[in-house]
């Protein structure tokens, strides 16, 4: 059964800076040595965005130097805090650098299609997609025929009742585009994952079920009637663990502590 660990919000920093008083080298560590004691099988590692915390070049070598201890391809798509020059620096052409924009597609095997979705936009923290982002996912998904996909971008694909989250989520006519090609491809689509919020969501869009996976860094309490980002104080840091099995995938939240 196709396996995929999945990284996400890991906002490496340079040495000796920390986010909110944690050090997220060490907490990309911890999480690559758990990845390798106990899933070092994984058919691809995918990480959805916010890499690197303010997209110096550094950050992302720093985030590449982890990354490349993993014996399973690794596809990296972008979050907010990502700057499109430093991550090319570091990761160069082998992220879609040809489209314009990080997303790519994996094939795992004969039934499984991973879709990584680059939702990085101008604005500093609101989530966009160009119309060519829409036109190249639509493309990957008629492409997929009789593999099912799974598909993971950093931003919520819809609204999730926090205002914090949905202040900064995908920008209006994003969020409808992207609706309008779930909508059309319903039936290909097994499940969408996403980051950005630092907390484990599960809901649904255009009919298709949605996971939003805790961060690498440290995972944030929901906020519901304020506009906090409050992180959980004793928060060890997680990754995610997707298995694709005949029946549908599953998604494991993996503590990294
Ligand atoms: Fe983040
Ligand atoms: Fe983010």
């Amino acid at each position: 059964m196709p396996k995929i660990v999945w990284l996400t919000d890991i906002h490496m920093t340079l040495p000796d800076e920390t986010v909110n008083g944690r050090d997220p080298a060490a907490a990309l560590t911890r999480c690559i040595d758990h990845i390798l004691r106990h899933h070092a099988d994984a058919d691809l590692a995918a990480v959805t965005g916010d890499l690197a915390d303010t997209g110096a070049a550094e950050e992302y070598a720093r985030v590449r130097a982890e990354l490349d201890r993993l014996p399973m391809p690794v596809a990296v798509t972008l979050g907010n805090h990502d700057r499109t020059d430093g991550h090319r620096a570091v990761f160069g052409e082998a992220e879609g650098a040809a489209l314009g924009h990080a997303s790519l597609s994996v094939d795992l095997g004969e039934r499984w299609r991973c879709l990584l979705l680059d939702t990085n936009g101008t604005d500093a923290s609101q989530g966009d997609l160009a119309i060519d982002r829409l036109d190249w996912l639509a493309a990957e998904l008629d492409a997929a025929r009789q593999r099912r996909c799974v598909l993971l971008l950093h931003h919520p694909p819809a609204r999730i009742g926090l205002p914090a989250f949905d202040a900064i989520g995908l920008r209006e006519g994003a969020r409808l585009g992207l609706a309008a090609v779930l909508g059309r491809h319903r039936e290909r689509l097994a499940l969408i994952g996403f980051g950005h919020c630092h907390m484990s969501i599960a809901g649904a869009v255009a009919g298709i079920p949605m996971v939003g996976m805790g961060s690498v860094l440290y995972r944030v309490r929901p906020d519901f009637e304020g506009n906090g980002f409050d992180p959980v104080p004793w928060d060890p840091g997680v990754y995610g663990v997707i298995l694709l099995g005949p029946a549908g995938p599953v998604v494991h939240t993996v503590a990294t502590g």
